[in-house]
């Protein structure tokens, strides 16, 4: 019998002590150590069990070379798509040398439950399967292998159907918690691409913890990570987030892989966004934003939160377009001022930066003649995409102000400027995209800091203002 161990893992940062401690070393979080046993000899190679089989794929050792020596990876270069644009986009690479998983990479994708990750993994799996073209990709298996650990294989099945993909030929389903059962059935399926759904819920029997235990996780992780390096298939990983948002392991499954994704949203509404908190192999400022439906989520293309839908105006709604990576995103600012009491008034934002609301709320007493230390005051990023950027300053101002004044902008009026602590009205970035995407969603006047190169778009009325008293004065 293996000679046995025991180490005291953190169950919040993941870490690993000899010794119990009241604070763990590595985080600072308290009471969070908790005892696990180890296979000595397993702890020390943790893929040892997996390596036969798959090793005669390993061609020789790793060697150091010069870095400019070193010959580029073919795999990394060839990106598997599932054809849905607003996912393949997240996933990462460029529009020319082609988007989406590398192959022999491994994703986690997070979420709340039933906010629809396993809707879009089945999609996105449907997707891989019919779209790996065998003409760009030759010796690669067009294979999808969706191994379901929490419903049926007939629930997946059914689903399927609703979603039209049920009658593809290359997706395998396997309704399976058992780690080893599933590597094998993976040896024999040969899949591009492993969708284990989820990975909480998958165990290694040989290891003396439960189901769904910090180090089950971390030891399934670790093989299936592996596993992907291995053998080439691109494996995705769904896993659950605490109530506070986390995924459930904190920080030890995302220091594994490639990449985490977050699918999020609002379970009362139809939008959903997936974005990357990490990515090894592309940007994390991309967004795939998506609406749930009867058959599925469909991608949005266009400005996704916002729409210029009725002329009426609304005080203390400003729309701002909004960068998100390569894509213009209109987003609605809203504010909302109410009676407070004078040195305890309210200042809440959602979706919106708070330091950023105090000082606009400053710009706006001290240059613009505003009182409002006695106003409560509300703020919002509307659909659920969280606005940072300093380029909606000026929107978030003239929503405050506007919902001060009860005035509002002109219907389908855009705003857009980064606001300075002298009250000046400053540049933004890609100013000529954003217009045009505005104009394209339907923005007939565009308020905006002054430009030196003028930037001219057909249908599209641009006033340029200078500081914030200009731009207060568009508040009709
Ligand atoms: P699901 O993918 O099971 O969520 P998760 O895997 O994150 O727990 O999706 C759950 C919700 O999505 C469920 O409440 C029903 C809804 N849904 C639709 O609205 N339309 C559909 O076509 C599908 C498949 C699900
Ligand atoms: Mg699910």
């Amino acid at each position: 019998m293996a000679k046995q161990r025991t180490l005291y893992v953190c169950t919040s940062c993941g870490g690993t002590q000899s010794r119990w401690a009241g604070k763990c070393p590595d985080c600072g979080s308290w009471d969070s150590m908790e005892e696990q046993k180890f296979n000595a000899g397993a702890a020390s190679d943790p893929h040892r069990g997996l390596i036969e089989g798959w090793a005669d794929t390993i061609e020789g050792a790793p060697r150091a070379a010069p870095i400019d020596e070193v010959s580029p990876d073919p795999a990394a270069s060839r990106r598997l798509p599932t054809g849905i644009g607003e996912f393949d986009r997240v996933l990462g690479g460029s529009p020319s040398d082609g988007m989406g998983l590398v192959p022999g990479s491994t994703v986690l994708i997070g979420g709340e439950p039933g906010i629809g990750k396993s809707t879009l993994l089945l999609q996105a799996a449907g997707g891989w399967a019919s779209a790996i073209d065998p003409k760009r990709a030759p010796d690669w298996s067009r294979r999808v292998l969706y191994v379901t650990s929490e419903e049926s294989a007939e629930q997946v099945q059914r689903r399927a159907a609703r979603l039209g993909i049920a009658g593809e030929p290359n997706l395998f389903v396997l309704a399976d918690t058992n780690l080893a059962r599933i590597i094998e059935q993976v040896r024999l399926v040969k899949p591009a691409v492993l969708v284990i759904d989820s990975v909480q819920m998958v165990y290694k029997s040989d290891l003396d913890a439960s189901p769904g235990s910090l180090a089950q996780l971390r030891r399934c992780a670790q093989e299936l990570v592996y596993l992907a390096k291995a053998s080439g298939t691109a494996v995705l990983l769904v896993g659950h987030v605490t109530k506070e948002g986390q995924l459930a392991g904190p920080r030890v499954l995302e220091h594994l892989v490639d990449a985490v994704l977050y699918f999020e949203g609002d379970r009362f509404h139809a939008g959903r966004i997936v974005r990357a908190v990490k990515n090894r192999y592309g940007t994390t400022l991309e967004l795939g934003l998506f609406e749930m439906g009867g058959g599925g989520l469909r991608p949005v293309s266009n400005g996704g939160g916002a729409s210029f839908d009725d002329g009426t105006p609304r005080p203390g709604s400003i729309v701002c377009p909004v960068m998100h990576g390569s894509r213009c995103v209109l987003v609605e600012v809203q504010a909302l001022t109410a009676t407070g009491f004078l040195g305890a008034a309210k200042r809440k934002s959602s979706g919106l930066d708070t330091s950023r609301l105090a000082m606009l709320i400053a710009v706006l007493e001290q240059h613009a003649g505003l009182r409002l230390a006695d106003r409560d005051i509300f703020a919002s990023a509307v659909g659920g995409v969280r606005v940072v950027e300093p380029a909606s300053d000026l929107a978030l101002l003239l929503a405050i102000a506007g919902a001060h004044y009860r005035k509002a902008v002109e219907p389908r009026t855009v705003v857009i400027g980064e606001v300075g602590l002298g009250g000046e009205v400053r540049p933004v970035s890609q100013l000529e995209q954003r217009l045009r995407e505005a104009a394209r969603l339907g923005a007939k006047r565009a308020v905006t800091p002054a430009m030196r190169g003028q930037v001219k778009i057909k249908g599209l009325e641009v006033v340029e203002v200078r500081d914030v008293g200009r731009g207060i004065e568009m508040l009709g």
